[in-house]
């Protein structure tokens, strides 16, 4: 009897094991196969036992080392059906132990790196960014900028216009960012608003119908136009370096009264005179001025109470200031020998 016990003690043995072979590739499901199924597999001599197993235990005996027999076979067409299937032989291998692929990282785009410069260095001075639509209508793009219908200042912007509804634009300028700020909060208003504008221009090196613009706004009780040029001084120096001048030139805007156009030294020759700045030593580089009490009035502003300055800035054109970048198209070309460039700036 012990002798049976010890037949049918190996006969689960085999079972568990068979269970507990772990087929994870072709190779291990061959020794599987080599193991169990193939014709010097181990179960074999299982069946030699029957010998030693007393009459009235042999049909079990047979029944158990059969049912073995099957669950070692089904285990094996299992397995090999999922590795048929499997064409892909990579499945069967992967071994996560091995150092990942390398793929290049891509650069930031230069309107994005000067973008962010811009933010950071008006940040500093308490300035947050509001951001709002490009497809815009009427009065938040012009009329309420103090540029009612027919309006000459409108023919300059070249607009795009949505569909057949007049009323409806493409942005030409992130100015509509101010209206719609000043609409809906009350001062102190200090923002600083980044984003694409569009314009129906013939596509050239210095044109293009798409480009970028940061536009702030300053409102509060006092706000005067030194205040305008102190900023304006501090973003230059911060953008250019300290050595840089500011020199504002009185200019017009609908939207601002008194306005002004800003020009920085040339920092490629020091103010001496070079292709840059067209031999002059100074490059212009933003419109500003002091917002216009009719604008604040659109926007449901006390004028008698609030003044308050804007500014707005092309980012293509500060960076191909700053980086001497001769066509504008580059910026929109995506050529990645152009954008490798300003990795690491
Ligand atoms: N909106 C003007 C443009 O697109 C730029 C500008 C000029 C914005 C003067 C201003 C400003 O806020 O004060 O040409």
């Amino acid at each position: 009897m012990p002798e049976n016990n010890i037949v049918f003690e190996q006969l689960s043995n085999h079972h568990k094991e068979i269970d507990l072979f772990e087929i994870i590739n072709k190779d291990t499901l061959e020794a599987y196969r080599i193991k169990y199924i193939g014709t010097k597999n181990i179960l074999k001599e299982l069946f030699g036992e029957i010998k030693n197993v007393p009459n009235e235990r042999k049909k079990e005996f047979g029944q158990a080392v059969n049912a073995l027999k099957l669950a070692a076979e089904e285990k094996f067409q299992t397995y090999k059906a999922q590795f048929e299937e499997d064409t892909n032989d990579q499945k069967e291998v992967i071994d996560l132990t091995l150092p990942g692929d390398n793929f290049p990282l891509g650069a930031r785009h230069p309107i994005s790196i000067v973008k962010n410069k811009i933010i950071d260095i008006f940040k500093k001075i308490g300035f947050t960014i509001a951001e709002d639509r490009e497809i815009e209508d009427d009065w938040h793009n012009f009329t309420a900028l103090n540029m009612p219908e027919d309006h000459p200042a409108r023919d300059m912007q070249d607009t795009f216009f949505v569909q057949v509804n007049p009323d409806v634009v493409l942005r030409t300028h992130t100015s509509s960012v101010q209206v719609r700020i000043m609409e809906n909060q009350k001062p102190p208003i200090r923002i600083l608003s980044p984003g694409r504008v569009y314009r129906n221009e013939t596509i050239s090196a210095r044109a293009h119908c798409f480009f970028h613009q940061v536009e702030g706004l300053y409102i509060d009780e006092n706000v005067s136009f030194a205040d305008l040029k102190q900023t304006l001084d501090y973003f230059s120096k911060e953008m250019f370096g300290d050595g840089i001048k500011i020199k504002m030139r009185p200019s017009y805007f609908p939207f601002t009264e008194p306005s002004a156009e800003v020009d920085v030294t040339c920092f490629l020759c020091d103010g001496k005179g070079c292709n840059v700045c067209k031999h002059t030593g100074w490059v212009e580089i933003l419109g500003c001025g002091m917002v216009d009490p009719a604008v604040l009035e659109n926007c449901g502003i006390d004028s008698k109470k609030y003044s308050g300055f804007a500014f707005g800035m092309g980012v293509e054109r500060i960076t191909m200031l700053k980086y001497q970048v001769n066509d504008l198209r580059l910026f929109s070309e995506n050529d990645v020998r152009f954008l490798k460039q300003f990795s690491g700036i």
